[in-house]
């Protein structure tokens, strides 16, 4: 027998379930999310149950002896009753399931325009996340209060992309010329790791983000701290740095708030010192991983749109020490 199918299936299937908890829809952090499991569970459990009456029922029926051919009398061709339980029973299994489904559907509606709104557009291959109600723009790290519904708009400006934090809600697509809406919560502070969902070009498995959930006052606390125009370079490093950044043109596709930069091909890096990675949550934000990516992104993310900086060694520590004071 040969088997080696069998065992690449059974092996597959093991590994399909490895992977990290914080990409886990089955480890809720979120009312929402806690809702859409159990009706998961909800599926599995009597999808798992009809499997096993199915194959009773069948087992049965290949183990009942045959008996004799012969002409059926009139009673055994009308309809038998078990036909009709049998049907009656896939309805109301389909009935449960149905209502199930709408109930999760209706807790995900609603929209209260009050509420703290945070508009994300989908770019290649990177998050641009916007707090309208507080004018600011920064990238892939998000902020939320815990504990709180937060709404969120999703555009793209290029191809579909689906935004997904699996212990927090289900996957929103993000498609250009529209605006999807939803609101999640999450019931627990800490950082929620997401996904880009949706295959979306070549650094598609490279387009990750953030949500960290945080108490209220230390929500508020960031987001003072993020509406305010970038620092002024204090040592004189940085401010070298700071001439290097808009020499060799930096600025053409960055924005640093309280300074002549102002492209929006790429993040807003106003307060980019405060974020916790880069490159779209793939690196932490270090100085390593950053030398690294001014000089060659494409050795970190091939294909991605931002071009390699030649930089003479003074310069680049100038520009890291810029950037680093960019808190
Ligand atoms: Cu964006 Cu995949």
């Amino acid at each position: 027998m040969n088997w080696r199918a069998p065992a690449a299936l059974l092996l597959s299937g093991l590994l399909a379930s490895c992977g990290p908890a914080d990409l886990s829809t089955l480890a809720p952090a979120g009312p929402l999310a806690t809702e859409i499991a159990n009706l998961g569970w909800l599926m599995t459990g009597l999808g798992t149950l009809v499997f096993i009456a199915v194959m009773g029922f069948l087992a049965l029926a290949l183990l009942r002896k045959r008996s004799p051919v012969r002409e059926l009398t009139t009673d055994e061709t009308e309809q038998p009753a078990v036909l009709w339980i049998g049907a009656a029973l896939t309805v109301l299994v389909l009935a449960v399931v149905f209502a199930a489904s709408l109930g999760v559907m209706r807790q995900l509606s609603g929209w209260e325009p009050e509420r703290l709104t945070i508009e994300v557009t989908g770019k290649q291959w990177w998050w641009e996340v916007r707090y309208p109600q507080f004018g600011f723009t920064t990238a892939n790290e998000i902020h939320i209060p815990v504990g709180e519904r937060v709404q969120f708009e999703l555009k793209s400006d290029n191809v579909i992309h689906s935004f997904w934090v699996p212990r927090l809600y289900g996957k929103m697509d993000l498609v250009p010329g529209t605006t999807t809406t939803f609101w999640l919560e999450a019931s627990e502070p800490g950082t929620y790791q997401g996904v880009c969902a949706e295959f979306c070009g070549t650094q598609h498995a490279k387009m990750l983000f953030l949500v960290i959930a945080e108490a209220r006052e230390d929500f508020d606390r960031w987001e003072a701290a993020q509406r305010r125009p970038a620092a002024e370079p204090v040592e004189s490093l940085a401010d070298r740095g700071q001439e290097v950044f808009l020499q060799a043109d930096c600025d053409f596709c960055h924005t640093v708030r309280g300074t002549a930069a102002s492209g929006h091909l790429g993040p807003d890096l106003t307060h980019f010192a405060s974020r916790e990675t880069l490159a779209s949550a793939i690196v932490p934000n270090n100085r390593g991983h950053l030398a690294g990516w001014i000089v060659d992104p494409h050795g970190i993310k091939p294909g991605v749109l931002m071009p390699g900086t030649q930089l003479e060694s003074g310069e680049l520590q100038a520009l890291l020490a810029y950037l680093e004071s960019l808190e």
